[in-house]
């Protein structure tokens, strides 16, 4: 599928300029018929179990192959928050390692489930940022052999900051620690291979930029880590056999179902696989070299007319997020929104997030609006430039 073509299956394109991907994908004819597709089947089969479970079996095999894991290394949860509470649930705090290292530009959910396990024992630490960097160094200052887990943003999503999770993953393991990676910012937006990155788990979900719906979040958990670990955070989608019915006892499967815990979201899953097969037929290479083009053409003309920028130049340090720092960034989402053009904001920071379907014509419209809105910006100074 090519890009226009692509492009041309969403058809809010129609009517709008949509850059806020990092809050939900657009809605495709593809997700939308999926979504019927499910409603069809209910209505017509009434209860059609074995088909919605082999629904959710097959979505787990197409996200496994999209980031370069294996069937067995992934859990289908509600919510990335579900994935990270399952495997924090299996953790011990009272062994020689209890610190859990938390970087500054973490999702809130991330911070708050690591906070929660303060009550059994863990200490959490802080890697701090210097303004809108976060170097490994600063990861590298507090990860000690006390730590034992580092869970970290891949993209932040306050200022579009992309954090070197290579150079993280080898200083935490060469420390003895493991390395979780939130990538709910960045997944769909490009490539990316788990095995070749060497994190111990990841998380993500399918409302961004996987094009599909709330209500399905992905655990990977690294083949030899798996049988480390049984949650508390459990339930009977967690089992060798859900089926089996059992209330005698427990019993973990070799896999990462183990990390499960109820019932599917099935209309979910539905949504998500056509989310998946979209960016499949268009190619993971080609969709993260067009929202890498379109990201350095935003950000540079951005940085040209003056704007403060807040995402990193360098581009192995950003993702699909260019954050723009504004005077009053909820009424310049508002401005922009009697422009046609939806767009996000967190703080004052405007958010303007591309995917393969935007196009430079969607660069240029964001970026005339901005200058004709332009007295809501924050000027930058030459040398933050
Ligand atoms: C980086 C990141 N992690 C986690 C989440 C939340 O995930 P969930 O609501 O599926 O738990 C978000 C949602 O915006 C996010 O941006």
């Amino acid at each position: 599928m090519t890009l226009e073509e692509f492009r041309a299956r969403f058809p809010i394109f129609h009517r709008r300029v949509y850059v806020n991907s990092c809050s939900q994908g657009a809605l495709s004819i593809d997700v939308d018929q999926a979504i019927r597709a499910y409603l069809d089947s209910w209505q017509e089969s009434g209860s059609p179990w074995e088909m919605w479970v082999d629904q959710v079996e097959k979505l787990r095999a197409r996200f496994a192959a999209s980031i370069g894991a294996t069937v067995d290394e992934i859990a289908v949860t509600a919510s990335a928050s579900a994935g990270i509470n399952a495997v924090a649930s299996a953790l011990t705090f009272d062994g020689p390692r209890s610190h859990v290292v938390i970087g500054d530009f973490e999702f809130p959910t991330m911070a708050q489930i690591w906070l929660a396990q303060e009550r059994r024992g863990a200490i959490v630490r802080r890697a701090h940022a210097t303004g809108d960097e976060l170097p490994v160094e600063a990861y590298a200052a507090v990860i000690d052999e006390r730590t034992l887990i580092v869970p970290a943003t891949h993209v932040c999503f306050r200022n579009g900051h992309k954090t070197d999770i290579a150079g993280l993953v080898k200083v935490a393991h060469d420390r003895g620690a493991y390395v979780f990676l939130d990538d709910y910012q960045r997944t769909g937006s490009g490539p990316i291979d788990v095995h070749a990155l060497g994190v111990d788990f990841m998380v993500t979900g399918c409302l961004k930029y996987m094009l599909a719906a709330a209500g399905i979040g992905f655990l990977y958990v690294r083949r030899d880590l798996i049988e480390r670990f049984e949650p508390t955070v459990t339930g009977w989608f967690g089992r060798v056999n859900p089926f089996a019915f059992r209330i005698d006892a427990i019993d973990w499967p070799a896999n990462a179902h183990r990390f499960e815990s109820g019932t599917p979201a099935v209309v979910n899953a539905y949504a998500a696989a056509a989310g998946l097969d979209l960016l499949n037929y268009v190619g993971y290479d080609v969709v993260g070299r067009q929202v890498d083009r379109l990201v350095e053409r935003f950000a540079a003309t951005a940085r040209d007319a003056g704007f403060m920028v807040r995402t990193p130049v360098d581009r192995a340090r950003r993702g699909p997020l260019v954050v723009v720092q504004s005077l009053d960034a909820p009424g310049l989402v508002a401005r922009l929104a009697t422009r046609g053009i939806i767009a996000s904001s967190r703080g004052n920071g405007l958010r303007v997030a591309f995917h393969a379907y935007n196009n430079d014509a969607d660069v240029d419209a964001v970026m005339s609006a901005l200058v004709a809105e332009s007295s809501w910006l924050e000027r930058a100074t030459a040398t933050a430039r």
